[in-house]
C-alpha cells in the first residue's frame, strides 16, 4: 500500500504558554512496497510523524492518504478497522501485556479471530526463532527476546505497511540491528511497505530511501 501525507502539521497547545509546533508541512510520498529509514535528531518529530501515518493519532492539520484514501476524514471506527485490517506498528519499548503469555500477546490485536490465527501465530514464532517460548510470560524473556515477540504481534494481521520505532528500544547493538534486519527481510518476503525509524547505518543503507527529519521539518 503507498502512503502520502499532505500538509501534515502537529501542534500541542498548553495552557498559558505558546503552543509547540511539532511538525510543520510534512509532504511525503511512500510507494507500495518501499523500505524507508526514518532518520533525524531527538526531538525531532520522527515518532509523532509515524503515529499519524499509522493513524494512531490525527494531525492538526493536513492529510494522509493510504492507497488513495483520505483517511482522517473517517471517524476513530473506522480509524482502528484501517489499522486492524492493514498496518502493523512496532514500538520503541515492546508494550507487552505482562499478565500475557507470547501466544495471547501476538493474538490480541485479532482477539475475536484468536482460534483461527492461533495457527498463524504459531508459524510467525518459529520464523521468528521463539516459538519455544510460546508459553513463556513476557518477563520471563530476553530484550532481544520480547521485541520479536512485539515483532510477531505485529505480523499477526499481515500488514501490508509495517511502522517501526528503533524497535532496538534498551537493547544492545548487535541484537537491536537483528531485530531491524528481521524487519527488512519480512517486510521484503512479504512486499509490504516499510518505515523504520532507525540511526543504524547498514540499514540507512539499505532502506530504498531516506527521510530526514530536522526539527518538524522534511530535511532535503
Ligand atoms: N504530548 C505532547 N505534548 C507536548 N509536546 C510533545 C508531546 N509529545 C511530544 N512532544 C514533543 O514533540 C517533539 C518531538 O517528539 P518526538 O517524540 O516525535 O521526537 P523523536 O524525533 O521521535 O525523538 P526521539 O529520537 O528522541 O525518539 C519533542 O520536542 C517532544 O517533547
Ligand atoms: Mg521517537
Amino acid at each position: 500500500m503507498d502512503i502520502k501525507s499532505e500538509n501534515i502539521n502537529k501542534t500541542y497547545v498548553k495552557k498559558g504558554l505558546f503552543n509547540i509546533e511539532i511538525l510543520n508541512s510534512i509532504n511525503i510520498e511512500i510507494l507500495s512496497g518501499q523500505k524507508i529509514a526514518l532518520t533525524g535528531p531527538s526531538g525531532a518529530g520522527k515518532s509523532t510523524l509515524i503515529h499519524i501515518l499509522g493513524l494512531m493519532d490525527r494531525p492538526t492539520s493536513g492529510k494522509v492518504y493510504i492507497d488513495g484514501i483520505d483517511c482522517f476524514k473517517n471517524n476513530d471506527k473506522y480509524l482502528c478497522a484501517m489499522r486492524k485490517n492493514n498496518i502493523g506498528f512496532i514500538f520503541q519499548f515492546h508494550y507487552l501485556m505482562l499478565d500475557f503469555s507470547v501466544l495471547e500477546n501476538i493474538l490480541l490485536p485479532v482477539w475475536s479471530e484468536r482460534y483461527i490465527r492461533l495457527k498463524y501465530a504459531k508459524s510467525i514464532l518459529e520464523r521468528l526463532g521463539i516459538l519455544d517460548r510460546q508459553d513463556h510470560f513476557p518477563n520471563e524473556l530476553s530484550g532481544g527476546e520480547q521485541q520479536r515477540v512485539a515483532l510477531a504481534r505485529a505480523l499477526i494481521n499481515d500488514p501490508r505497511i509495517i511502522f517501526a520505532d528503533e524497535p532496538t528500544g534498551n537493547l544492545d547493538r548487535v541484537t537491536g540491528l537483528e531485530i531491524e534486519r528481521l524487519l527488512f527481510e519480512i517486510s521484503s518476503e512479504s512486499g509490504s511497505t516499510l518505515v523504520l525509524v532507525t540511526h543504524n547505518e547498514e540499514l540507512v543503507s539499505r532502506a530504498d530511501r531516506v527521510i530526514k527529519i530536522v526539527n518538524g521539518k522534511v530535511c532535503t
